[in-house]
């Protein structure tokens, strides 16, 4: 089976205008406040890039964590793993975790499950894309992006088997 890459669904300067305006609800909600960002592997590492970059406070504590559930191709296993957590001490902390989408759910809410075990004072999610059509857990996210329908999407950090990562503008790719 191979992989077709189709039109673009979110162009790059869309992208860019919506992540200046999510930077500015983020700043807007926690003020001064020192903040542990945690970008999820490997998908949001360039949306996190351009946002934190538009945060106002520099210093900002940045931890890579690492979760998925898609084994490869374009369908999810729905075994989540997460990693990266065991040294992370966020307890008392501001915590923000920064996903690439949000699909069934089943990802998010396991790394949420994990990280209240740590007694963080608060947890807050921002995404940047949110397929709400396909939940199978109860979940929202705090700083949404962009909801989109039920396609399965690549580019601006988001791949599928680790094509199409590195491409400036979201497009929708398909089975053929
Ligand atoms: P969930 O656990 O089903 O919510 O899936 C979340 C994870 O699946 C995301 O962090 C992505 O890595 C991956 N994912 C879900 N939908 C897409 C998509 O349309 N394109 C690329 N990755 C996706």
């Amino acid at each position: 089976m191979s992989l077709r890459l189709g039109p673009v669904l979110i162009g790059r300067d869309e992208i860019s205008k919506r992540v200046s305006l999510l930077a500015g609800e983020i700043a807007t909600y926690y003020g001064s406040q020192e903040l542990f960002i945690l970008p999820v592997l490997t998908g949001s590492f360039v949306f996190c890039a351009d946002l934190v970059r538009q945060l106002p406070h520099c210093n900002h504590i940045i931890r890579f964590v690492k979760a998925g559930s898609y084994g490869s191709s374009i369908h999810s296993s729905g075994k989540v793993s997460v990693n990266g957590l065991e040294k992370l001490d966020i307890e008392g902390k501001n915590v923000l975790i920064v996903e690439d989408i949000i699909d069934t759910g089943l990802t998010l809410s396991t790394l949420l499950k994990a990280i209240k075990q740590k007694g963080p004072k608060d947890v807050k999610v921002a995404v940047l894309l949110d397929k709400p059509s396909r939940r199978k857990v109860e979940l929202k996210a705090d700083f949404t992006g962009f909801e989109i329908e039920d396609k399965f999407v690549v580019g601006f950090g988001l791949d599928c088997n680790e094509q199409f990562r590195c491409l400036p503008d979201i497009h929708i790719v398909s089975e053929e």
